[in-house]
């Protein structure tokens, strides 16, 4: 098993810098998900990702910075709308699509002329990022970002804890940083910028009316259907699903299930939750606030998957553009239209 070390620790900072400087895999806590993280401006150590999680080498991955000086390493064209994100909404939960610069290697972009970039919004991500910066500068050298997708096998729910990347991906990789749970515990929200129109591929904490308040102009919720797919795997339909089949139902369902012992069920803390579904061990309670459930659902999603029941059944969510984004991985964990580990 790898060795998940704290995260604010300098030397624990300076043992991933220099294993990713020697091409090796770490683990990171982000404010969203953990990350898996290489080089990313070494093919080889990027190629190991695709790998170590089972990813189809066409789908590309996130390039994190530790400073938006870095954009013009990773990307060209950069539109002004650009800017004004980055500077309302970094270090923090988004994450942009831009055209990428010909320096970026094609195995991290999946062979495509755009990447996507963020700054995450956890202190040691950015500890981790701005020492791996530091480190290429003292050395005369450009770049400094970190080609990370989540840190679980490809299709799989995504990690919010250290302890879950060690169980997604063992030995592959070198060495966790434990930056404890994750804050928002669901993947940032990615916004297409390559295109002139801005346009959401995957929903996420910072909403279409935030980024439409910050750009004066409507940026739709969601790309229409198959768009732009399927340069996101997250919009493929099965992706962060649980092992255990998972279904989306109401609560009088739950109250009618819920007691056969091979079920176990997700539900919202509601005055009109059936008070017998509350007594169950198989039943999970979540807040009914969407940052409050978003951080514990892909937990006790994990959890429930690994207790061996027949089936998870999930209380359905309100129609609310506030639960878009989960509503959004909530139904991908409850397809099930692609074998395991694809
Ligand atoms: O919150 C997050 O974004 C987390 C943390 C670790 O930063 N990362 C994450 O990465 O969710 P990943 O690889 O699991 O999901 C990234 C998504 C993928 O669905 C990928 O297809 C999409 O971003 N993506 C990356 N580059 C893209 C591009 N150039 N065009 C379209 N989609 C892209
Ligand atoms: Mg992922």
């Amino acid at each position: 098993m790898p060795e998940i070390v704290p995260g604010q620790s300098p030397d624990a900072i300076h043992r991933a810098v220099s294993l990713i400087n020697a091409g090796a895999l770490i683990g990171f806590p982000t404010e969203t998900v953990y990350g898996l993280a290489a080089d990313a401006d070494n093919p080889a150590a990027v190629a190991h990702i695709f790998a170590a999680k089972g990813r189809p080498a066409d789908h590309p991955l996130i390039v994190h910075l530790g400073a938006d000086d870095l954009l013009t390493h990773y990307a060209r064209e950069i539109p002004d709308e650009a800017w004004t994100l980055a500077e309302a909404f970094w270090p923090g939960p988004l994450t942009m699509i831009l055209k990428k610069a010909l320096t970026v290697p094609d195995v991290v972009t999946g062979g495509q002329d755009t990447v996507g970039i963020r700054l995450p919004g956890h202190p040691v991500a950015l500890a981790f990022l701005r020492a791996l910066a530091e480190s290429r500068r003292s050395a005369g050298q450009q770049g400094g970002g970190l080609a990370a997708p989540s840190a679980n096998r490809f299709g799989r729910i995504s990690p919010t804890t250290a302890q879950h990347v060690a169980d997604e991906l063992g030995d592959a990789v070198a060495l966790i940083l434990d930056g404890g749970d994750c804050r928002v515990g669901i993947e940032s929200t990615i916004v297409d910028l390559s295109r002139g129109l801005p346009v959401i591929l995957r929903p996420g904490a910072i909403t279409a009316e935030q980024l439409s308040l910050v750009l004066g102009r409507t940026v739709q919720a969601h790309a229409k259907k198959d768009e732009r797919a399927p340069r996101v795997s997250g919009s493929l339909a099965s992706h962060y699903a649980p092992r255990t089949p998972l279904k989306v139902v109401d609560a009088g369902m739950i109250d009618r299930q819920i007691a056969r012992g091979d079920v176990a069920a997700i539900v919202r803390d509601t005055d009109d939750l059936p008070p017998r579904v509350r007594q169950y061990a198989s039943t999970r309670i979540l807040a009914n606030d969407p940052m409050d459930y978003a951080h514990d659902f892909y937990r006790v999603l994990r959890e429930l998957d690994g207790g061996g029941y027949r089936q998870i059944l999930v209380q359905a969510l309100p129609q609310h553009s506030e639960w878009l984004a989960i509503q959004d991985r909530l139904s991908r964990a409850a397809h099930r239209d692609l074998p395991d580990n694809t």
